[in-house]
């Protein structure tokens, strides 16, 4: 399947220049802050397996991707001066063990003055001479691939980048748009293997070829988890078999598009019993969520406003009894759902940045007793963020409310009825704006009803 299929080659051709003048000008200010005079964002280098004579699945720099469309490109640089033209050294090794990458084409390449070297020998003469003038930002396991520079990734740059990265460019946003069409085009594939019956290896290996992606392409490891394996936040296996009777289907997987991900979450019930009823009901909680999403708003009273509409469902539907602050006071609320609301989005799954309060990476800690909470910022224009409340079963959980008082507030009757499902998340990706928000998950899938 063709990534062209999942965006406008035009529109994308059409905002990229102003995306690479965009990270030119965060650059500018990067530099200036660190005293330096170039940037140099190296793409990264494979990691080797121990005693053995391979590598691991390459994952590229984010820094790097965020500037060119290149994921799969190992030793490639870019190099940053204010004032020029940006520079990409591409690394074209001449090796017969390996296909060599493609030389550089597509719509990208004429933001940069582009140089194809075929050994590391070749590399240094594009580099800058004055190397104590520049910072490199990447990862260096293998000093030879730092060329002398000395500052890597110092935090005065690299804070800065990481604090104005959460807003996305027009180009980041159309790719991002195209991430969700292909991952929502995985989605409606494994909903159909679910109710074909196939185990969840079956169901994961239909979800890869709806997305056209590889196991190591994909932005993280699917979590495809029937029946109890729902209860698993990051359940990573795929059992071969289907279980003797399906009940229900946790699917959490997203997509690539030019390096930027989604990351979607669906719960499906087999049957139209009540677990399918307390999904719809689940479903309503998460879009009011996401119809509190507007610039302003601090993300940390979001996450708390979850657990207050989880309180009064866990009420509605019986699995536990008690006002809304005393279920959450009690720690029942944290019991089914131990997991924040969500997280920014972009090259990376878990995108950077959430919890900066300021470009020079002052820390905003989230709530007490949310440790996990990765996201306590106040959201912006154009930040791209999931929007994923969860309920489940979590035996585990359940029975540390002994120590807090709230284990006799749940209704284990009504747990030991849900526990089979293992539990619902939903998921989507939002865009925020002065007024609301842009579901990009939502939005691709009317895009799907509607072919
Ligand atoms: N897919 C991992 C997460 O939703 O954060
Ligand atoms: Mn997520
Ligand atoms: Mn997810």
């Amino acid at each position: 399947m063709k990534p062209e299929r999942y965006a406008d080659d035009a529109v994308l051709e059409s905002r990229y220049p102003d995306h690479v003048n965009v990270l030119m000008s965060r650059h500018d200010s990067a530099l200036e802050r660190a005293g330096a005079a170039h940037a140099v964002i190296f793409s990264g280098a494979p990691l080797p397996v121990f005693l053995d004579d391979y590598d691991y699945p390459f994952k590229a720099n984010p820094h790097f991707v965020s500037w060119v469309p290149l994921t799969g490109n190992p030793h490639c640089y870019i190099v940053y001066t204010p004032g020029d033209k940006p520079v990409l050294i591409y690394y074209q090794e001449e090796d017969y063990w390996h296909l060599p990458p493609a030389s550089p084409d597509g719509f990208w390449t004429r933001q940069f003055d582009i140089r194809v070297v075929h050994s590391r020998d070749d590399i240094a003469a594009h580099l800058p001479d004055d190397r104590d003038k520049c910072i490199l930002i990447g990862e260096i396991n293998d000093e030879a691939w730092a060329f002398g520079i000395e500052r890597i990734n110092p935090g005065t740059a690299v804070n800065m980048l990481h604090f104005e990265r959460t807003a996305k460019t027009a180009y980041e946003l159309e790719c991002m748009r195209a991430a969700s069409r292909r991952g929502v085009n995985g989605h409606l594939a494994a909903e159909a293997a679910f109710r074909e019956g196939k185990s969840e290896f079956g169901i994961h290996l239909d979800y890869c070829d709806a997305v056209g992606h590889a196991e190591h392409e994909l932005p993280y490891g699917n979590i495809i988890a029937l029946n109890e394996h729902a209860a698993v936040l990051h359940y990573q296996h795929q059992a071969k078999r289907p279980p003797e009777r399906t009940r229900s289907f946790l699917i959490d997987a997203g997509a690539r598009f030019n390096g930027y991900a989604s990351d979607i979450t669906r719960t499906y019930a087999l049957e139209d019993d009540d677990f399918a009823t307390l999904i719809e009901r689940f479903d309503d909680l998460q879009q009011e969520l996401v119809g509190e999403v507007r610039t302003g708003v601090e993300f940390a009273d979001l996450h708390m406003s979850c657990h207050l509409k989880i309180a009064k469902l866990l009420d509605e539907t019986g699995l536990a009894r008690g006002s809304a602050d005393t279920l959450i006071e009690s720690g029942v609320t944290a019991a089914f759902y131990p997991h924040g609301l969500g997280h920014f989005l972009g090259v990376q799954v878990h995108d950077v940045g959430g919890r900066q309060g300021d470009d020079t990476g002052t820390a905003i800690a989230p709530p007490e007793g949310h440790p996990f909470l990765r996201l306590t910022r106040r959201l912006e224009a154009d930040q791209v963020l999931t929007i994923e409340p969860g309920l489940y079963v979590i035996d585990m959980l359940i029975d540390g409310l002994k120590a807090t008082g709230g284990f006799d507030r749940a209704d284990h009757a009504r747990v030991d009825w849900l526990r089979p499902y293992g539990g619902i998340r939903i998921e989507d990706n939002v865009r925020v704006l002065d007024d609301g928000c842009e579901n990009l998950t939502r939005d691709a899938y009317a895009v799907s009803e509607a072919r």
